[in-house]
């Protein structure tokens, strides 16, 4: 299975818990980036202000999914709902194989639900597997047995009755 693996961090916990997935799938990694936000109080209010709004603002689009098996998408919760940078990607309509996973962080924990849902409402096909984090879990190196579901999940959709590998 040959997988992606998307996120954009703010302030590098997604990128933790991205690059965990990675050794754990053997799979690429590709940030997107969005120069709109950076460090700083000022910043941090203008992120919860498009977030609320909905904004989708300009980012540097990371490696094309064409190629790919899976493409796991992730990215922190901003005011209740994903950040803006993750939902410009995904209104930008990559072109997705059928297996999509998502996985986000955020200060709260799980379920996330309006998040996951919005997300879902851009995605072009439902999420095989979804993992909600909280920040100070990943930053433990917590929930391992929540990754290694998250991961059998992904992994799952691929394994067909009667076939082996
Ligand atoms: C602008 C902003 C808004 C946030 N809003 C929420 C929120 O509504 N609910 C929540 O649980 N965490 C919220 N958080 C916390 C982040 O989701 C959390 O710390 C996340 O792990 C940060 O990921 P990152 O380090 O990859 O950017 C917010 C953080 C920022 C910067």
């Amino acid at each position: 299975m040959k997988t992606l693996i998307v996120y954009y961090s703010l302030g590098g916990t997604t990128r933790r818990l991205a690059r965990q997935l990675a050794e754990k799938l053997n799979a690429d990694v590709s940030e997107i980036k969005c120069p709109r936000y950076g460090a700083g109080t000022l910043n941090y209010l203008r992120a919860g202000f498009d977030g609320a709004r909905k904004f989708t603002p300009q980012i540097e689009m990371p490696k094309a999914p064409a190629g790919y098996d899976a493409v796991l998408i992730g990215g922190p919760v901003w005011v209740s709902t994903i950040c803006a940078p993750l939902r410009s990607y995904l209104s930008s309509r990559p072109s997705f194989p059928e297996k999509i996973g998502l996985f986000l962080t955020s200060g709260g924990g799980a379920p996330q639900t309006n998040a996951v849902a919005h997300a879902s409402e851009l995605a072009p096909v439902p999420f095989a597997a979804t993992l909600v984090l909280k920040d100070s879990t990943v930053k433990a190196n917590g929930a391992k047995a929540e990754i290694d579901r998250f991961v059998q999940e992904i992994g799952a959709a691929f394994i067909r009755p009667g076939v082996s590998g």
